[in-house]
């Protein structure tokens, strides 16, 4: 196996916002809200395409008015779909801009469009430009957590529930490849598949705090316990995992394993969903803390956070958080995301 050393390139680690501090609501106050919502979303025919790591409240109205609660790539999926004229993606900014990508008819609305991804800002567009520059006879590609520029220069884009497969494809045809941002989700491929990866030096905020010795020790006081791991975690966490998958693949996993606990490494927005798909389970939040932690992490995006109730009620009456992306750009970047569409239509179903 050719692996080669990730790129010698550091952005600066961008500075993390603190959690909104939304009032908290009253069981009354929550109906109120989400009867103004349902009534708002009708009235333009708008639909809610929301990502798990949301808050429960926004997953729960999003399925019950008919829109979508799903993976990254699901969630782009839908919008295709949907007949919807409007499309409020609850999530952050690449998911908006991915689903304006590939629906520029519609408008995109966002509770607010400040919710960014540390991946996508780990990666400027015109230093990845740059970088890839240097290796013309590279396959490009990028992970779905970047922006509509990034995109642009990619020959592929990906997500987490299908990045395995289109890699393993292009390495049997003997493509050497760019990777980002992700360095370990790159990682994680590359020691799956042997393919010749060029790594970007990018990583998500939320899965770096995972601890590995601290995962040890918690296996140790639940051995029974199925361990479900994000692959945006680090690689001794990866390592431990009985199943690797994406935000979707994990879900399935704890409705189809025969486990009754299992320790989750991702995001704990997930467990809303994996808690009403199987409320017989039990599931146990993975470490943050250990040797090495300078303090214990919520594992929850401070950017998934910005999506609450009231942001989105106000989104829906001004209109004021839309997403626009430059035609030029979009033009560029709707090519790998089709093509990524297109390699999921044909070759995974
Ligand atoms: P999924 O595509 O698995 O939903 O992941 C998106 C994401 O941002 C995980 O941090
Ligand atoms: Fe980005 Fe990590 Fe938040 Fe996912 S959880 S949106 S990868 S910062």
């Amino acid at each position: 196996m050719s692996t080669i050393p990730h790129a010698n390139h550091a952005p600066p680690r961008q500075s993390v916002p603190p959690h909104p501090q939304w009032p908290l609501l009253t069981a009354a106050e929550k109906d109120d809200y989400k009867q103004r919502i349902r009534a708002l979303l009708q009235q333009q025919n708008a639909c809610l395409v929301a990502h798990y790591y949301t808050d429960g409240d926004l997953q729960e109205l999003a399925e019950d008015t008919g829109g979508c609660v799903a993976d990254s790539l699901e969630m782009a999926r839908f919008g295709t779909r949907s007949a919807a004229t409007t499309l409020v993606v609850c999530g952050v900014r690449f998911m908006g801009e991915t689903a304006k990508i590939l629906n520029p008819e519609k408008r995109v609305l966002m509770p607010d469009l400040a919710a960014t991804c540390s991946l996508d800002e780990s990666c400027p567009a015109a230093d990845f430009r740059a970088f890839c520059d240097q290796f013309p006879d590279h396959q490009v590609v990028v992970y779905a957590n970047t922006s509509a520029e990034v995109k642009a220069r990619a020959d592929w884009v990906v997500t987490s529930s299908i990045a395995l497969p289109i890699v393993k494809a292009l390495h049997s045809q003997g493509q050497p490849m760019i990777w980002a941002p992700d360095k370990h989700l790159g990682h994680y491929i590359q020691t799956q598949t042997g393919a010749t990866m060029r790594l970007w030096d990018g990583a998500c905020v939320v899965h770096e705090e995972f601890k590995g010795f601290a995962l040890e020790r918690v296996r140790r006081l639940h051995p029974e316990a199925a361990v479900l791991v994000h692959p945006e975690s680090p690689q001794e966490v990866v390592e431990q995992a009985d199943v690797v998958g994406s935000t979707t693949q994990l879900i399935q996993a704890v409705t189809t394993l025969p486990h009754s606990t299992f320790i989750v490494a991702t995001d704990t927005g997930i467990f809303w969903k994996m808690q009403q798909q199987a409320p017989e389970k039990t599931l146990i939040a993975a470490p943050t803390a250990g040797i090495g932690a300078t303090c214990e992490s919520c594992a929850h995006c401070p950017w998934m956070a910005m999506n609450a109730l009231q942001n989105l009620e106000q989104v829906l009456r001004t209109g004021d958080q839309e997403i626009h992306i430059d035609p030029v750009i979009r033009d560029q970047a709707v090519i790998p995301i089709q093509r990524m569409l297109e390699f999921a239509r044909t070759q995974l179903s």
